[in-house]
């Protein structure tokens, strides 16, 4: 398996493989009543204050999709592993949501703009992360964000994207970015954590 202590999978991971353990993770299967309240918090105030329409790149099992659909949210997610699709369209059978299979780089919506891009640990993996925010930023509608959540992972041979990296590769878009560290908040991960994890929302006019 391609994948660190800390559930964190290469870029290369095999995630059709690896779908059906992904929600053993405290923090992707949310199945424990702590963690899940921490980010269903976390979502609330990530998110826009009304219904919205929220676009979850790089969904996987459609944790925080449903997150975002329970919060009232009308949701469509993408995801390239097929085995992650089918997985969150049986997590969200009924609700206001659905899943593509796709590249999250390029997302198979057409001209449909959203409210919200949404997207969890997954920019992080994608080659030429300044282009992709650029194409990311075009599907909002005007008022729309950002909403990336992204961190740096393990300590003998870290992987991922820090703040400062993804606040300066957001610089040129020209909005408003505000980051929140999430490195301090053990209910969030369901243990301490120490290396660094945040959230970016960066809102358009
Ligand atoms: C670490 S998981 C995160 C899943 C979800 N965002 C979450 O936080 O629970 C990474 C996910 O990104 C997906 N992924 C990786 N590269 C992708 C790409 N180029 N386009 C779309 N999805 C991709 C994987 O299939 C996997 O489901």
């Amino acid at each position: 398996m391609n994948e660190d202590s800390d559930g964190t999978a290469a870029p290369s991971a095999d995630w059709d493989a690896l779908a059906a353990s992904f929600d053993d993770e405290p923090d992707h299967g949310l199945r424990d009543a702590g963690v899940r309240r921490a980010w269903a918090a976390r979502l609330r105030s990530w998110l826009p204050p009304r219904a919205a329409d929220v676009l979850d790149l790089g969904c996987g099992t459609g944790s925080l999709s449903l997150l975002a659909a329970e919060q009232g949210h009308r949701v469509t997610g993408v995801d390239l592993s097929p085995a992650m699709v089918a997985l969150a369209r049986t997590k969200l059978a009924g609700r206001d949501a659905v899943f593509l299979t796709g590249d999250a780089a390029a997302p198979p919506v057409g001209e449909r703009r959203f409210d919200a891009v949404l997207v969890r640990h997954v920019l992080w993996t994608l080659p030429d992360p300044g282009r992709i925010l650029r194409h990311w930023r075009g599907l909002l509608r005007p008022g729309g964000r950002l909403v990336l959540v992204e961190g740096v992972w393990g300590s003998v041979a870290p992987v991922g994207i820090p703040a400062d990296r993804l606040t300066a590769l957001l610089d040129p878009l020209a909005g408003q970015a505000r980051v929140e560290r999430l490195s301090d908040d053990p209910a969030l991960w369901g243990r301490e954590v120490t290396d660094e994890r945040y959230a970016v929302v960066a809102t358009y006019a």
